[in-house]
C-alpha cells in the first residue's frame, strides 16, 4: 500500500536513516514484528516496545480458536494497539467477530490503516476509547466473549527482573485486568512478560481449577507469556511450530 502517514506521530519508515536511534534495534527485528511490513505498515514510536510479533499473534489466535469452547466466536482486543492481535483474529477463520478497542486515537489509526494492508479491516469493528468503560457500556450481559488483553507492561523494567510483580504492573495490574474483565466474560487471555509472578497469576483460578500458562518463544527463547482464565481445553496441544513462533 503506498497510502503515506498523514499525521505526525505516525511513521512508515522505509530507511535506517529515519529511524531515531532509541529503536533502532527494533526496527532491524521489523520482518519478524510484520511479516509485510514492506507493503507500508505505520507504526507510532511506542507501538515498536509493545507490539505482538506476527508469529506470536497468530499462535495465541490459533490456541484460543482452539482452545476455548466451540461456541465462543466474537473476541475482544482490549488494548488493540498498532493491530497486531486484532488482525491475527481476524485472519483467523474462526473468530466471526472482532472488536479492537484502542484508547489513543493515532495508535489507532495505524491499527486500522495495518489492517488493511492485511485485507482484514472489514472483519474488524473498531472501538475508540477506555476499554473498560467500552467493555462495560456495550457488554454487559454478553457472557458469550472472550477478552483478549495485551496491556501496556509499564516500561521495560520488567525485563530486568527475574520475577515480575503484577501487583506494581502500570497502570494496571494483575487484580485491576482480572477483576475488570472477569465481570463480563467467563473466558479472559492475558499476554504479560514472560517472568510474570506465576503464584500471583495462580491466585485468580476458580476453586478446583487449573490456569493454563503459554510462553511464547521466537528461536527458542521466551517473549511473553499467555495466561488463559476459564474453561479452555489445550488437551492435544502438541508441540507443533507455527511460522517461527512455539509455544512451550
Ligand atoms: C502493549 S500495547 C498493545 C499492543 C497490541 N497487542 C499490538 O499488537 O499492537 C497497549 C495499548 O493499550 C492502549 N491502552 C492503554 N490503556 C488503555 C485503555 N484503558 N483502553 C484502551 N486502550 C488502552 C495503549 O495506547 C497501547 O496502544
Amino acid at each position: 500500500m503506498d497510502e503515506e502517514p498523514d499525521e505526525k506521530g505516525i511513521y512508515q519508515w522505509t530507511e535506517y536513516s529515519q529511524v531515531p536511534e532509541h529503536l533502532k534495534k527494533y526496527w532491524h527485528q521489523r520482518f519478524k514484528i510484520w511479516q509485510s511490513y514492506q507493503k507500508g505498515v505505520w507504526m507510532t514510536e511506542d507501538a515498536w516496545f509493545g507490539v505482538t510479533p506476527e508469529p506470536i499473534a497468530n499462535k495465541i489466535a490459533i490456541h484460543i480458536a482452539e482452545s476455548a469452547p466451540k461456541e465462543k466466536t466474537v473476541i475482544i482486543d482490549a488494548f488493540a494497539g498498532v493491530g497486531g492481535n486484532a488482525i491475527a483474529f481476524a485472519r483467523n477463520g474462526h473468530f466471526e467477530q472482532v472488536f479492537a478497542m484502542e484508547k489513543d486515537a493515532k495508535t489507532m489509526k495505524c491499527a486500522k490503516h495495518n489492517a488493511k494492508i492485511y485485507n482484514v479491516d472489514n472483519k474488524i469493528v473498531w472501538a475508540a476509547g477506555d476499554c473498560f468503560d467500552l467493555i462495560k457500556r456495550r457488554f454487559s450481559g454478553h457472557k458469550n466473549i472472550i477478552i483478549f488483553a495485551s496491556p501496556p507492561w509499564g516500561g521495560t523494567e520488567y525485563s530486568n527482573e527475574d520475577v515480575f510483580d503484577l501487583t506494581k504492573m502500570e497502570p494496571y495490574n494483575l487484580e485491576k485486568l482480572y477483576k475488570s474483565f472477569s465481570k463480563y466474560s467467563t473466558h479472559v487471555v492475558l499476554y504479560l512478560p514472560r517472568t510474570s509472578d506465576l503464584n500471583q497469576l495462580a491466585r485468580y483460578a476458580p476453586p478446583g481449577k487449573k490456569v493454563e500458562v503459554a510462553h511464547y518463544c521466537v528461536v527458542g527463547a521466551s517473549k511473553a507469556l499467555c495466561v488463559y482464565y476459564g474453561d479452555f481445553n489445550f488437551e492435544g496441544e502438541g508441540e507443533e511450530h507455527a511460522d517461527d513462533a512455539a509455544s512451550a
